[in-house]
């Protein structure tokens, strides 16, 4: 079973910023910190009204951090250009409303097939290793075969939002739908709203193999500092998924 792999996502270090404007704190700083302490990606989301991560974020990100980086983007012709002009490790296309707090849904990838495939098309050719953001929904999964996306990442919100049995039956609809992907040879991530209380379950799902994890690290390091945050992450992760490889294997 291979390592399962920790994408940070450091937009929230952007939105305290941003709460002020200026230049403090800098999420370039919390993605050196995260490298540090086990990350194996950074995640960052440049939404179209530029509320947290800025154009200038991901022009040092891509400068200064080591870590591969994965761009949160939607579909549009002005973030194609961003992502054309940094080359970022991988591009995770994600649906966008102004109004949203956050990214509320998967994309439908299914309904959305002619207008995805040259966005899909054209960051493959620039070597972006392209990634659906999705519902636990084998039609999305099959869509993104369709659309020659290599990977998905299925939207964890909803499980973590809910309680009791709705959280078991999403918890099986992603178990069902991480092996369904795999069997159509997608590479599986998950994300959204993970935290302490509901990694475990989600880490111990052997298709996963990178979960990207933003908010709740960023509102933890308030208490624990981020350091120790991402650490216990980690451990979790492993815990739930300990690793059989040996070290240099
Ligand atoms: N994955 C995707 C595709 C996202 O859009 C987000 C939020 O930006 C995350 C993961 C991380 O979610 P959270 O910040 O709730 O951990």
């Amino acid at each position: 079973m291979s390592r399962l792999r920790l994408g940070v996502n450091i937009d929230h270090v952007a939105t305290v910023r941003q709460a002020r404007g200026g230049r403090f704190p800098d999420p370039v700083r919390a993605a050196k910190l995260a490298a540090e302490a086990g990350a194996d990606g950074i995640t960052a989301h440049l939404r179209e009204d530029r509320r947290h991560i800025s154009d200038d974020d991901i022009e040092r990100l891509s400068r200064e951090i080591a870590l591969p980086l994965n761009l949160e983007m939607a579909a549009t012709h002005e973030m194609l250009a961003v992502a054309l002009k940094h080359r970022p490790h991988a591009a995770c296309i994600v649906p966008e409303k102004r109004e949203e707090r956050t990214t509320e849904g998967g994309i439908d990838a299914a309904g959305q097939h002619n207008r995805l495939a040259p966005f899909v098309r054209a960051l493959s050719e620039a070597g972006i290793r392209v990634s659906l953001f999705v519902e636990a929904d084998r039609r999305q999964l099959d869509a993104a075969k369709a659309l020659g996306a290599p990977v998905v990442e299925l939207h964890t919100g909803a499980y973590c939002e809910s309680t009791g049995a709705e959280r078991d039956r999403h918890l099986r609809a992603i178990q069902e739908c991480a092996a369904y992907g795999d069997s159509l040879a997608l590479e599986i991530h998950a994300g959204h709203g993970l935290g302490f209380e509901t990694v475990k379950p989600i880490a111990a799902i052997p298709p996963i193999l990178e979960l990207n994890i933003g908010h709740f690290l960023v509102g933890e390091a308030i208490f624990v500092g981020l350091e120790a945050s991402i650490r216990e992450m980690r451990r979790l992760m492993d815990e739930a998924r300990p690793s059989r490889l040996r070290p240099g294997e």
